[in-house]
């Protein structure tokens, strides 16, 4: 399966920029399956609730479906991709798979970073899982990598990939994705963006370092903290699926659920 990230600096609220950029990068590459940052049309840095309301759209519909739905077809690949959705009275810092055959899949942010309380509604779905050619995906966003059971919950439920959109400000995750692998045995590719953006004196510097793990814990590629590119190789999605740590020890057969709390 031919799987990776696109790291690039987002155009805050220029959702026509940020199309043509993606597109310039992808060029005419195929690919299987691929990952771009949180919010990867609108930007990060909201100055209120109700500038995300106004950049927001509904799942499914609209014009950065389209879009996904159309870029996924052409490269007959499936993209994960960031979005602020709007839901009734809601705003969800939420994700999405869009398949080529124009199914598309919806998971919403569960931890919520710093100002992002401010911006948006804690997502409702918890931790989902999608079939997609033969392999199990799972997504979760940006700072869920802070809490172990958001990996764990997605490895419990089956997922051989997880695809991780983000939009990094703290220098850790990288790190401890290698670990939430390790521990939990599958491949995740962390799709970070690059670039600054200024909201009142205040500024975010994302920091880029997009990466594909691997189930020891392997960094399998990876990118650097500014450059805005395209990075794919082939992963074989079972590889995930063998949970044998030693001829004594199993992931799943060794866990205690006895001695964890819950
Ligand atoms: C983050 O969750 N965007 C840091």
């Amino acid at each position: 399966m031919r799987t990776g990230f696109l790291q690039y600096d987002v155009v805050f609220g220029d959702k026509e920029a940020n199309q043509k950029k993606i597109l310039s990068l992808i060029g005419g590459d195929h690919f299987d399956l691929l990952v771009l940052p949180e919010l990867a049309l609108t930007g990060y840095f909201m100055p209120s609730r109700a500038k995300t309301g106004e950049l927001a759209e509904e799942f499914a519909t609209g014009e950065t479906f389209e879009f996904f739905r159309n870029v996924a077809r052409q490269h007959d690949g499936a993209i994960v991709f960031g979005f602020a959705e709007r839901a009734s009275d809601k705003v969800y810092n939420s994700a999405a798979l869009a398949c080529p055959d124009g199914t598309a899949y919806l998971y919403r942010k569960t931890h919520l970073f710093n100002l992002e309380k401010h911006w948006f509604d804690p997502g409702d779905t918890g931790f989902r899982v999608f079939e997609f050619r033969g392999a199990r995906i799972g997504i979760m966003i940006c700072f869920d990598w802070l809490f172990p059971e958001s990996a764990r919950t997605l490895m419990l439920r089956g997922a051989d990939i997880i695809c991780h959109p983000s939009n990094l400000v703290l220098p850790y995750c990288q790190d401890a994705m290698i670990t939430r692998c390790l521990e939990n045995r599958v491949f995740a590719i962390t799709c970070n963006r690059t670039g600054m953006e200024r909201q009142g004196g205040e500024t975010l510097a994302f920091t880029g370092r997009s990466q594909v793990v691997g189930p020891r814990g392997e960094v399998l590629a990876g990118s650097d903290g500014t450059s805005e590119k395209l990075v794919l190789l082939d992963l074989d999605p079972a590889v995930a699926r063998d949970k044998t740590v030693t001829p004594h020890n199993d992931l799943l057969g060794d866990r205690r659920n006895d001695s964890y709390c819950c």
